[in-house]
């Protein structure tokens, strides 16, 4: 094996195997037990993990939350639901089996065994994705931090902490790759993962959708269907790596994160829902006083979280990442499923650029612009949910229907930063940016009165007046389900 501390393999027990049961600990499929200094060193993060757990997760202080706790990787019944206290979570590593033949799927070492250390040519790069993914998990975990206080119910108190634990298992998967794959330098990244917070001026999170702040319920669930939903295509690349410990990682959190998509397709919905029917119950659209959020301004919320979620794609035209497909360390959306020769050397594809104040179609390497090609299947995907919310605007005899902006809309990164899009496509000036920006982005006033309406519902089976029941419980328990037990001084 390499006696390199920065590359190489995972490093293998050197002493006498340790007497703790680490498995006790952190639960694992990675045989952790038998790798002692890489068990030490996730030991010696485990308390900073926790500890920022404290400062930064959430801060309803709580007795014990119905949660799901993975404790197999396996198709059926991965999952076991149980009442525990938060902080007794057991946040562990799992992996998703390996497919010993598995070979890299794209790229120039396309057919070539999938690598189980890292290939020392691509070891910053592929430090880089894992830090950048990484980054995002906790950074949720903090712009969530103080939702509880205000939860719509205790069903949907519940769902919150699910996501928020889940994004911490999140992040140990990430530093688990760190510290079992990148020697000295990993085991500094996983420290930092810890370091920087979301809207610190001094050392925010990396990504600009993760330091804005999750003001209200509303956009926790717009956060939750569009910026999750960036989340799963970013893992969906990296499940495809020629980095076979990376690949498997992903896969498996892949899993937890339908249930945070569910919480925001369902959450968006149930507001639609109630919209609507207090819209038809007083015969108008302005529902602030009912208790209930205007349409106008949900559209205004779906605006502002799918722009900022666009723009974590990145350029739409990168040579990162057709150097990443080319080295086969991320591939596309569903690779095996598409049609060509997984090399793209020599395709080309249309992208939208912006001149002389006209949106226009050029044709461009596909290998140029493979953050667009991702950020179209996004785009695809995100269409369904709004079809659902629109459903729920038919059934109940309205007119009014949501819509997704056009992609150069409020857009910081690519070809559409620097100019000025409205959400149906049209490029205008800045004054006119100006004067409607009101009508198309949440104003100070419009997330005041959202932010009024939120008021804490914690008995059981009740649920604020702005949003709607769900349809059914969470693991077939009632919707009427005693899913959160608050701590005593969270009451008084
Ligand atoms: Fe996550
Ligand atoms: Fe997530």
């Amino acid at each position: 094996m390499s006696t390199d501390a920065r590359t190489g393999p995972a490093p293998s027990p050197t002493g006498p195997l340790s007497t703790i049961d680490y498995n006790e600990r952190i639960p694992n499929n990675v045989d952790l037990a038998a790798d002692r200094r890489l068990q030490r060193a996730l030991e010696g993060w485990q308390p900073k993990f926790l500890d920022w757990w404290k400062r930064l997760g959430p801060s309803l202080p709580t007795k014990d939350v119905y949660l799901r706790t993975a404790i197999a990787v396996g198709r059926d019944g991965w999952a076991h639901f149980a009442h525990v206290p938060m902080e007794e979570y057991r946040w562990g590593i799992f992996l998703a089996d390996r497919n010993p033949d598995r070979t890299i799927p794209f790229g120039k070492h396309k057919g070539e065994p999938a690598w189980q250390e890292v290939p020392g040519e691509y070891r910053a790069e592929l430090q880089r994705l894992i830090v950048v993914q990484g980054d995002t998990e906790p950074a949720s975990v903090e712009q969530q931090r103080i939702l509880g206080n205000t939860a719509p119910s205790l069903y949907d108190l519940r769902n919150l902490f699910q996501v928020n634990v889940e994004e911490g298992r999140h992040l140990w998967a990430m530093v688990y790759l760190l510290h079992a794959y990148f020697g000295r330098e990993g085991r500094e990244e996983a420290e930092q993962l810890l370091k920087r917070n979301s809207g610190d001026e001094d050392s925010p999170r990396i990504l600009g959708a993760f330091n804005e702040e999750t003001t209200d319920w509303l956009q926790f669930f717009m956060f939750t269907y569009f910026t999750d939903r960036d989340g799963k295509y970013q893992l969906g690349t990296l499940k495809e790596s020629g980095f076979d410990p990376l690949a498997r990682t992903c896969e498996f959190m892949l899993k937890e994160e339908a249930h945070h998509m569910f919480v925001g397709t369902t959450g968006v919905q149930r507001v639609v829902e109630r919209t609507a029917e207090l819209i038809k119950e007083h015969g108008t659209d302005d529902i602030w006083q009912y208790g209930g959020i205007p349409l106008t301004v949900i559209q205004k919320y779906l605006n502002f979280q799918y722009s900022v979620s666009m723009d974590l794609f990145g350029s739409e035209q990168s040579t990162n990442a057709g150097n990443y497909y080319s080295s086969g360390l991320k591939g596309r959306w569903q690779e095996n499923r598409r049609k060509d020769d997984h090399e793209l050397l020599t395709s080309e594809r249309l992208m939208n650029v912006v001149e002389d104040g006209q949106i226009v179609e050029k044709s461009v390497p596909l290998l140029s612009a493979l953050n667009l090609d991702l950020r179209d299947e996004y785009v695809a995907d995100c269409a369904n949910g709004v079809r659902r919310w629109n459903q729920a605007l038919e059934d109940a005899g309205l007119d009014e229907r949501l819509f997704l902006p056009h992609e150069g809309f409020h857009r910081a990164v690519g070809v559409y930063s620097g100019h000025y899009v409205s959400p149906e496509g049209e490029v205008v000036d800045e004054a006119t940016w100006e004067a409607r920006e009101g009508d198309w982005l949440p104003s100070d006033e419009d997330r005041r009165a959202v932010a009024a309406l939120m008021v804490p519902e914690y008995e059981v089976g009740k649920f604020a007046g702005w949003i709607a029941a769900p349809q059914a419980g969470i693991n077939e328990q009632p919707v009427e389900f005693d899913y959160v037990h608050l701590a005593e001084e969270a009451l008084a």
